[in-house]
């Protein structure tokens, strides 16, 4: 007993110990890993032993990799008596390891990895034992390093998830093959085995098709780009276009898979095909000539539900299967406007023929015709949630992005899930506050939310979690024109997601992975990839407090220094007051805050105002309560002192579709007051319109209001989101604000016929 006590009060010191030193900084966290005393010296004396030829591509690598980042030369050999001093694959022998499971043990003689032979557990071996060694840089002249110290270890580790996914875009802008395979690399450090390529979109046709040359001809090209954000509806004139030939594709697929990563390709239909159909106009319900988009967002010339159009896809698919060996093809589904079927005497007769109910039924009948192609040829379809609607093609993997609920429906049919939803996994979002930020599509997703993220929906049984296969983020790149930029928006939100897909949920833990990423940031600068610091940006909250005072929270990673702030953000920080517990907040204030770390300035410098007035913090309620997806805040966001910021990041507005918004306002007594302002969202573009009509209402006793007379709504377009009414003094306890929701999106504008939304930020009284 005593013995077994000193053993844990030992090996618990060994693991402060090495800990402390920082010396193991693996993303994502391996399930199991025990630092041990001691060090394995690499040099060029050392060998990799692989007896068996079905993971020498594996030993290969790990040569390459020593070779070229360490200038070190370690022969591998197959046969080798004496392993000191060597790396071994050890093939697993009891026939328990699975595919992707290994062991990696690091002694003072040696290195050893067990994994099961002919699987990929070998190369995530070498992938933990490279984060393992120490950072090197080759500088020319100088004579090379010949030894490195190697840490003791064991690790055993096996990942949580099958599929591991990463989603690029290259129709909206188009990458280099040099660049898709830095991109896989990365991948590959972080343990994924999928890369999602999304090679066709209205922006362009990226993939060589032998029989219809036209697409890349003509489909990969537009003659010109948006600029800006999409509200500001800016155009360049200049050509854009590229594609990838048929043997670029085969060259990266070997090197994907070389790493141990399968490519998901996209080719998508019915929608997102205006590239398609501007090679080939008959293509669409209308055969008229199209040009490639130049605009982002969806366009209602689609694939029309002809069989020369099937033919087509057939033709398109057989060149796609060749190309690309894994079990899936993905052929989109999502965001597909029916309104040229509606008008098609083509599609209306097969609807009929059919016996389909409607443009949605369509729509399924085409994702079932062409799964059931796929069938013949032993693959299997993905599609985006859409998919479902109008009926689940059989044996389809449905990708889960708007929120949960299409993934946590397709579990419940027995459907195979990969969950990507866009608060979480959508690397096209801002991941600071987007002021000092590069243009994004909106959202708000920073690493602490993504490594939040947590795939598995609580609503499922057991039975039906199991159909969650994985998850995946998207990094769409309509505002990434550059490799640089879509490296920013990529790191280091991918090594959060690769925790969560790989690290069992006990085994995560942020402030070690805060700890780990920052070693990681020495990485990518080793290896010249650009990446995001703002995991050092302070984050801020407000809750109501006594009164109409707020509490103001700062939260930052702790790990990476304090957090000060100050009122006057004209004073040098050194001025500024730490940051203990939150702040009350009495009167309007600007504050500063920003964390620093031995009086230095870590990250960027918050900024904002809270306007202290009559309405902040009082309780409101409303007729209607907002969209559950523009409801992040509930009703204090409209009194919490803060005016949103544009560009638009979503947990700044309430949001209702439709529905009119009719809120009562509790100013708690009697009081005063002689200005009204409420702010309103004018993005026409997004759906979003100004209140067709605006009434203010006042009441003593919450039971007879008085109007305030109708707000011109032409005042509140020049104002273009906030309206102010100011009046005599008028003593009230409840303001009601009616704003009527525009209706339905007029013809000719984007989203034609669908429901407005209307979005409110902030009401001040004073
Ligand atoms: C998607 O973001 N339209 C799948």
């Amino acid at each position: 007993m005593k013995n077994y006590l000193l053993l844990i009060f030992v090996s618990a010191l060994v693991c402060v110990n090495a800990q402390t030193k920082n010396t193991f900084s693996i993303i994502p966290m391996p399930n199991l890993i025990r630092p041990m005393e001691g060090k394995f010296v690499l040099s060029s004396q050392t060998k990799i032993v692989a007896s068996d030829t079905a993971n020498y591509k594996d030993a290969f690598y790990l040569r390459n990799f020593l070779k070229e980042v360490y200038d070190v030369y370690v022969p591998l050999l197959t046969d080798y008596k004496n392993t000191s001093n060597a790396i071994v694959f050890n093939y697993d022998a009891t026939g328990t390891y699975k595919k992707e499971q290994y062991d990696l043990n690091i002694q003072a003689n040696k290195i050893t990895i067990t994994a099961l032979k002919g699987g990929s557990g070998f190369f995530y071996g070498i992938q933990s034992l490279i984060q393992i060694l120490p950072l090197y840089q080759k500088v020319a002249g100088n004579p090379p390093q010949l030894t490195f110290d190697v840490p003791c270890v064991k690790i055993q580790d096996a990942p949580r998830f099958k599929y591991r996914g990463m989603h690029l875009d290259v129709s909206r802008h188009f990458f280099r093959k040099e660049f898709v395979k830095k991109y896989i690399d990365l991948l590959a450090l972080y343990k994924f085995n999928t890369c999602h390529w999304h090679l066709t979109d209205a922006q362009g046709w990226r993939i060589e098709i032998k029989k219809y040359p036209l697409l890349t001809t003509v489909g990969a090209f537009r003659s010109g780009s948006m600029i800006g954000t999409y509200s500001d509806q800016k155009f360049d004139d200049l050509p854009y276009g590229g594609f990838y030939t048929q043997n670029d594709i085969r060259e990266i697929v070997a090197y994907a898979k070389q790493r141990h990563i399968t490519i998901l390709p996209e080719i998508e239909m019915p929608g997102h095909s205006q590239a398609a159909l501007a090679a080939y106009p008959w293509l669409g319900c209308k055969n008229q000539t199209v040009q490639t988009a130049k605009a982002w967002g969806v366009f209602e010339n689609v694939f029309c539900s002809k069989d020369s159009t099937f033919n087509f896809i057939k033709d398109v698919l057989d060149e796609v299967i060749a190309l690309f060996p894994g079990d899936y093809i993905h052929i989109g589904g999502d965001e597909c406007p029916k309104l040229q079927w509606k008008a098609c005497p083509t599609c209306q007769a097969r609807l009929k023929k059919e016996g389909l109910k409607d443009e949605n039924e369509l729509q399924s009948f085409f994702i079932k015709r062409v799964s059931n192609y796929l069938k013949t040829k032993k693959r299997s379809i993905v599609g985006w949630d859409e998919i479902i609607e109008g009926g689940l093609a059989p044996g389809a993997t449905v990708m889960s992005w708007r929120g949960f609920d299409g993934g946590v429906e397709a579990a419940k049919m027995k459907h195979d899930v990969i969950m990507t939803p866009g608060e979480f996994c959508y690397f096209d979002h801002y991941q600071a506050q987007p002021k000092d930020e590069p243009v994004a599509i909106g959202g708000f997703t920073p690493l602490e939310k993504v490594y939040a993220f947590e795939p598995v929906p609580a609503s499922l049984n057991d039975e039906e979690k199991k159909y969650v296969k994985g998850a995946q983020a998207n990094v769409w790149t309509e505002y990434m024109a550059t490799e640089e930029h879509v490296e920013y928006m990529l790191n280091p939100r991918l090594a959060a997601l690769s925790e969560v897909l790989w690290t069992k949920k006990e085994n995560k833990n942020e402030s070690d992975f805060l700890r780990r990423v920052q070693n990681h940031f020495a990485l990518y600068k080793l290896r010249n990839i650009n990446f995001s610091k703002t995991l050092y940006d302070v984050n801020f909250s407000l809750k109501p407090a006594f009164k109409n005072n707020v509490l103001l929270s700062l939260t930052a990673n702790k790990s990476l220094g304090d957090i000060y702030y100050t009122n006057n953000s004209s004073l040098p920080v050194s001025q500024w007051s730490k940051y203990d517990t939150a702040l009350m907040v009495p009167s309007t204030v600007d504050f500063a805050a920003a964390v620093l770390k031995d009086g230095k300035l870590q990250g960027k410098i918050l900024q904002r105002k809270i306007h202290i007035n009559k309405a902040t913090g009082k309780e409101l309620k409303f007729k209607t309560e907002p969209s559950k997806y523009y409801n992040k805040g509930g009703a204090f966001t409209l009194v919490n002192g803060i005016k949103a910021v544009l560009p638009r990041i979503n947990n700044e507005w309430l949001g209702w579709s439709g529905d009119d918004m009719e809120l009562t306002l509790d100013l708690g007594e009697s009081t005063n007051i002689s200005t009204l302002e409420v702010g309103f969202l004018n993005e026409e573009l997004n759906w979003i319109y100004l209140p067709r009509e605006l009434e203010f209402f006042t009441s003593e006793d919450g039971l007879i209001f008085k109007s305030l007379g109708n707000i011109n709504t032409a005042q509140i377009k020049e104002q273009n989101r906030v309206v102010t009414l100011k009046t005599e003094t008028l003593k009230t306890r409840y303001v009601k604000i009616s704003a009527k929701n525009a209706g339905k999106i007029p013809s000719g504008k984007p989203g034609a016929g669908e429901n407005c939304w209307l979005f409110c930020d902030e009401i001040s009284i004073d």
